[in-house]
Parts: C-alpha cells; structure tokens; sequence
C-alpha cells in the first residue's frame, strides 16, 4: 500500500511534537484511541510510527526482534550517560555481556536476595515515625539503590554517596524530558541544561569509579573464577581472563545502576499511592499480610503465597508502568496493516496506551487488583512493563520480589495517606516520575 497511516497532521515546523512535550501520556492515549493499528505522526527529523496492536508489539519485540534495533538518536545523550552497556548494545556485545551477567539474576541467588532486601527496607522502618509525612518517592529510592547497589556492585553505600547519587538523578533525568526544541535540533547544537547534564554524568562515573576501585582493592575478586557472583565480580573476573576493559565495566555498572533502582522505587511509589486511594484493598492487603506473616518479615517462601501483594503490584504497573515508552529503529523497512515503517524511521511502543486502553482492559482507568486473578484471555502483548522477547528486562524477576517484599514488609508497618489533592501530576523522563515527588503521612499499624 502506498499510502500513510493516519495520524496527527500537527503544526508547522513542530508537527506533534509540541503537543506531545506538553503531555505526552494524553499524546499517546489520544493517538491509540482515535487510531487503532499503526499511527505516524511528526515528532522531529525522523518519521515516527506509534504502534498500538498487541501483535505489533509482539513483532517488534520478539517474533522480528532482529528487525529493530535500539534507536540511533538515543545514542548521544544516553549513550554518553549508559555507553554500551546491557541496556543500548547491540549484536555479538550484547550477547556476550546478557551471557556474562546471567548467573547474577539466577534463581538461586534470588533466594538469598531476599533477607538481604528485607534488612534494607528494615533501615528505612528504622528511621520512619507515626505521623510524619515523608516523600514516599525518595524514600523508595533510598531502599532500591542501596538494594541494587549490594546485590549487583557488592556495595554497603555510605549516606553520603547516596546523597551524591540523589543529586545527580535529577538533572539526569530532566534531560530527557520530551522538548520540541531538542527534537528539531540537530544533535551537535549546544543547549541549555548540556553542561549541568554533562557534570551530572561525571559525578555518577567518579561514583563507579570508586565503586570498582575499592572492589578491585578487595580480596577475593583477583581469584579467577572464584567468589561471589554479583555483576561486579563477574564483570571483574571476566576482566583478569582478558575479556573485560574498564570501560565495558564502567558501561554496565552504570547501566545496572540507574536501570535498576528507579523503576523499582517507581512501582512501589504508585503502589503507595493507589492502597491510599482505595481503602478497601488496603485493608485487604493487610488482613492479607496478618493472615499469612503475623508479626514475621516476609521471607522468599511467603512471597509466592501473598497472591493479592502480587496483584497491586501487576496493577500499579498497568496503570503506572515505570517504563511508558519504548523505541525501535526498523533496521529494514518492515509493514505492519500494509504500511511500511521505513528503515531508520523511531518506532514506538507505550506501554501507558496499551495498559489503559479500553480495547483490552473493562474500565481500564480504575484501579482493580482483582482482575488479575482470572486467568484472562487478553492479548499477551496488551501489558509488557518489563518489554519482551530477546531484550527484556534482565531484572525482571529480582525487581518483582524486591517491591512484594517491601510492599509486604512496610504494610504489616505502615499505612500511608496521600497527602495531596487530586491525581499525582506526572513528570515524564525516561520513566515517568511523580511530579515534585509523593508526599504521604505515616500512620503505625
Ligand atoms: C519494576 C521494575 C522494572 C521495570 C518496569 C523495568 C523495565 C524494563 C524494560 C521495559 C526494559 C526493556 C527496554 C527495551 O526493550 O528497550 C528493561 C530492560 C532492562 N532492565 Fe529493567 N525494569 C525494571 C527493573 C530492573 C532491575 C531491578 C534491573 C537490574 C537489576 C533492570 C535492568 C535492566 C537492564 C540491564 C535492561 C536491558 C536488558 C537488555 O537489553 O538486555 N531492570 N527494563
């Protein structure tokens, strides 16, 4: 077919791209409401497609993954901040490190994850007190870096470090906040918020660096093929057989580091948010957790057994997933409906559309845990907040027992009220973050 998809027409010199930086959730619902299948629309230099057929994800992600590559224009930014870690490689790379970092994501490791990140959150309950208000978001945070940062880097992080992380976060993410001037820019241009960006990644990379070097000073990690098997030793390990430069090292601890900690804290955020807005799951959850741990931490084996913990968590990511967007650069033209999607075009992928779409999901604004108990006949493809196929997410299954069991552990605790008015206002980056973080007031069980 020679013809377009349809789609938005947008305004001079602009196209989309103004209306999408200016909410880019209402952008993709609209699209994937008033154009079911493939949608074009004009986002910057580049031809964009938003697909929005669950088989279309399934294409691109799995069935002709080898079709789709991970977009060049994300390459300079985030290629600066991630380099060729898991997360933007491509190819034999990209193999060979999915290959090298699987023993740390093992099942069996992630039996012993579990009273580690149960002592983590038992900090933060250290320090939490009846009636205080605290941002929920920077409290999460705190917990899943310190998670991450044991379970992957090998690493206690002092106070001070995770006060230089936090700091960095920030202008990290504000840069890639959707901008139709950076959109229409061509890349090499300077703008506003490059330098404060640039020193941002500097202080992550002198993190790591130091990071690695107390590591490398550590005994044990020299012993080829001995130790333990968090990410750094392997990666460390990989190094002494010749296999490993520092920048590969440095790529991937970068990677692990921001990929692994904020989209978690993120789940948990909403799943705070949404218990406070409907006390009758909230009160569930706990007769839940009364019922099945009494005054006992939560353990890996209650982890399978607390089926509603399980719900509110696959729920807040419907309505909240952390990752709202994906792109793909078609390496050859592919067709979709009898379109072509030309090679070198941005594919995207929203997981927000499709989790709220209505096509997939009766009354798909509501928050109701209760629909994933039936074993539904939705599209696969209707819900990926983790991705799919060959590149998802690496952290899938570790980042799961981490929010049940802080979600479990703070519950049998806490109860926690919004303390705003009104919906969370959204502050969309990479992942989609509350906006101005989420203030909730503690309340003792
Ligand atoms: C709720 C938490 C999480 C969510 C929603 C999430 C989401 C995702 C998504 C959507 C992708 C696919 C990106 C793409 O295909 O372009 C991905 C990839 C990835 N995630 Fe996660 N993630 C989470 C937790 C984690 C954790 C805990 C880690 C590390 C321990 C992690 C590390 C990674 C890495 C390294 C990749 C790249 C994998 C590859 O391409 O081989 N993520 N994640």
């Amino acid at each position: 077919m020679g013809t377009s998809p349809p789609g938005p027409t947008g305004e001079p010199l602009f196209g989309s791209s103004r209306r999408y930086a200016d909410d880019p959730f209402r952008f993709l619902s609209a699209c994937e409401e008033a154009y079911s299948g493939v949608v074009t629309f004009d986002l910057g230099p580049v031809e964009t497609y938003l697909l929005t057929e669950p088989e279309h994800v399934e294409r691109v992600l799995v069935a002709d993954a080898d079709r789709f590559a991970k977009p060049e224009f994300q390459d300079d930014a985030l290629g600066d901040l991630l380099g060729k870690g898991l997360l933007l490689s491509e190819g034999q790379r990209w193999r060979e490190q999915r290959r090298l970092a699987r023993p740390a994501f093992q099942m069996d490791r992630l039996t012993d994850f579990a009273n580690d990140i149960v002592a983590h959150n038992e900090r933060l309950l250290d320090g939490w007190e009846d009636g205080t208000v605290v941002d929920v978001e920077r409290a999460m945070t705190r917990v899943t870096l310190s998670v991450i940062t044991d379970l992957m880097l090998g690493t206690d992080l002092s106070d001070e470090r995770v006060q230089t992380i936090r700091e960095a976060l920030e202008p990290l993410g504000a840069r890639f906040e959707p901008d139709p001037v950076r959109f229409a820019a061509p890349t090499w241009l300077p703008m506003p918020g490059d330098s404060t960006y640039d020193t941002a990644v500097e202080t992550m990379e002198s993190v790591i660096r130091d990071i690695v070097a107390e590591r490398r000073g550590s005994e044990g990690d020299a012993e080829a093929g001995e130790g333990p098997d968090d990410f750094l030793s392997l990666l460390l390990r990989a190094q002494e057989r010749g296999e490993q430069t520092d920048t590969q090292i440095r790529d991937e601890m970068m990677t692990m580091l921001l990929a692994g900690h904020d989209t978690t804290a993120l789940t948990l955020t909403y799943s705070w948010y949404l218990l406070s807005q409907h006390p009758t799951v909230e009160q569930q959850l706990h007769e839940e957790l009364d019922e099945q741990l009494g005054d006992e931490p939560p353990g890996m084996a209650d982890v399978r057994e607390l089926d509603l913990v399980e719900r509110i968590i696959n729920e807040s990511m419907r309505l909240y997933p952390p990752v709202y967007v994906m792109f793909r650069e078609p390496v050859e033209s592919v067709v979709f409906d009898g379109y072509t999607v030309p090679e070198g075009s941005a594919v995207m992928l929203s997981q927000w559309a499709m989790h709220r779409s209505e096509r997939f999901w009766d009354g798909p604004e509501q928050f109701d845990p209760g629909r994933w108990a039936d074993n539904r006949d939705r599209p696969r493809f209707a819900y990926f907040p983790f991705g799919g196929g060959p590149r998802h997410c690496i952290g899938k299954h570790l980042a799961k027992l981490e929010a049940k069991l802080i979600l479990a552990r703070t519950a049998q605790e806490y109860r926690l009220e919004y303390t705003r008015e009104g919906e969370p206002d959204l502050w969309p980056t990479l992942t989609m973050h509350p906006r101005n973080g989420m203030p909730m007031q503690l309340h003792e069980r």
